[in-house]
């Protein structure tokens, strides 16, 4: 006799489903670095879209980017110096234009009609180099312009970036999902988010974020430094697939400081980006303040950015990619973040109202700001049993072994 079972739904076990990461890679603007690398002299090289890229600095100063590989012999230009206005192969010195085209091969009598090779599309602004990408090859869309940042190194008032660059071994749809994701947050990145807010809209995708500062975490911040924090507010806004500009507020007992984080990358296949973060601080509005203090300080926020960043890594590092992932009511919504990002991977006629139609959802954070309230405590109150213990421990006088 066989038993009839009734699986219910409660009963299945859901299966994580995921397709390989996309061959292609994001239509948009990708920044590659700061202006002043590119501009000195030299051709330098971007392993970026599957590829190697040539970027350099003519004699106008307009940032120039071609294929690396030399359309002769396959030689790599980002190896060669420029000359002039073009740069030179280091293989057999043929000399290509910011335009595509070979202007020169010193020992032959004609450049071959064909001589001719791939450019992109490049833009300086805010000190930042930014390369277009397309797959179907067009132009930049205009309405997909990175806007100007409002402060930031462009204001004399503000600090110069304090910049860093990593790479990361894995799809970079993982750090945009980061985008609706509060509650790790709390617990990869030891914050305490209690207000949290998407808004998608055309080509951008915003996280409004307020947080607290965590009383059981002072002594990493203590650790490296960083003066005593209350709390933080953030207008985080992606302005295309790949760049993130983030208005952070942080709340410090003296006063807020007002900072511009910028959080971008670019893919260098499939299955690893280049990450590229930066933060520019506004100077405090201190007499006789000095100007070398307020850049040591932006130093030190980079390196708690970098932290913050390694968080993440060490979690992508293990984790398996996720197509259909399972969502609980406090969760941002992933589903509809990645049908925003998805406009950036299909053609462009392909793009569906969908994707890019205005979409608002603000999560309720009363459950997990009393869970995280309640975590908070226990955390002090066991590390203030810990200390206590320690410290009678210390008090009773040693017993000497014989
Ligand atoms: S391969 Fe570039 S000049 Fe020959
Ligand atoms: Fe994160």
């Amino acid at each position: 006799m066989t038993a009839v079972h009734n699986s219910t739904a409660a009963d299945e076990v859901r299966h994580i489903e995921f397709e390989a990461a996309p061959a292609r890679f994001a239509r948009g603007w990708h920044c590659i670095g700061l202006e002043k690398d590119f501009r000195d002299g030299k051709p330098h090289s971007i392993q970026a879209f599957g590829t190697k890229l040539v970027v350099w600095a003519d004699s106008q100063g307009e940032i120039k980017v071609l294929d690396a590989y030399c359309r002769h012999m396959g030689g790599d230009l980002s190896q060669g110096s420029i000359k002039g206005d073009e740069v030179a192969c280091p293989f057999h010195d043929w000399r290509w234009g910011g335009d595509g085209r070979c202007k020169q091969i010193p020992y032959s009598r004609r450049v071959p009609l064909r001589a001719r090779t791939r450019t992109w599309h490049a833009m300086a602004q805010d000190g930042l180099v930014f390369v277009w990408h397309d797959h179907e090859g067009s132009a930049p869309i205009p309405e997909q312009a990175i806007p100007l940042i409002d402060g930031g190194p462009s204001d004399p008032t503000w600090t110069d970036w304090a910049w860093a660059t990593t790479v990361v071994n894995t799809n970079c749809r993982e750090i945009i999902d980061n985008v609706v994701d509060m509650a790790h947050f709390f617990y990869v990145h030891h914050a305490f988010p209690t207000y949290f807010k998407n808004t998608f809209e055309g080509h951008t995708a915003t996280q409004l974020q307020k947080g607290v500062n965590r009383d059981d975490m002072r002594p990493a911040e203590v650790a490296i430094g960083a003066p005593k924090r209350l709390g933080n507010t953030s207008v985080a806004t992606y302005h295309g697939p790949s760049f993130m500009i983030d208005d952070l507020i942080y709340h410090y007992e003296h006063g807020d400081t007002r900072t511009v984080l910028i959080n971008c990358h670019y893919p260098i296949d499939e299955n690893s980006f280049m990450l590229l973060y930066g933060i520019s601080m506004q100077r405090p509005e201190v007499e006789d303040d000095d100007p070398a203090a307020a850049d040591a300080l932006a130093a030190k926020m980079v390196a708690t950015v970098r932290l913050g960043f390694e968080q993440d890594v060490e979690i992508w590092k293990n984790k398996t990619r996720i197509d259909n992932p399972l969502l609980c009511e406090e969760d941002g919504p992933v589903y509809q973040l990645r049908r925003w990002y998805e406009q950036f991977y299909v053609d462009a006629d392909q793009v569906t109202p969908e994707m890019t139609d205005r979409f608002e959802f603000e999560l309720d954070t009363t459950k997990p700001v009393e869970a995280w309230q309640r975590e908070v405590q226990e955390n002090v109150a066991r590390r203030a049993e810990a200390a206590a213990a320690e410290a009678a421990a210390a008090a009773v006088p040693q017993t000497q072994d014989a």
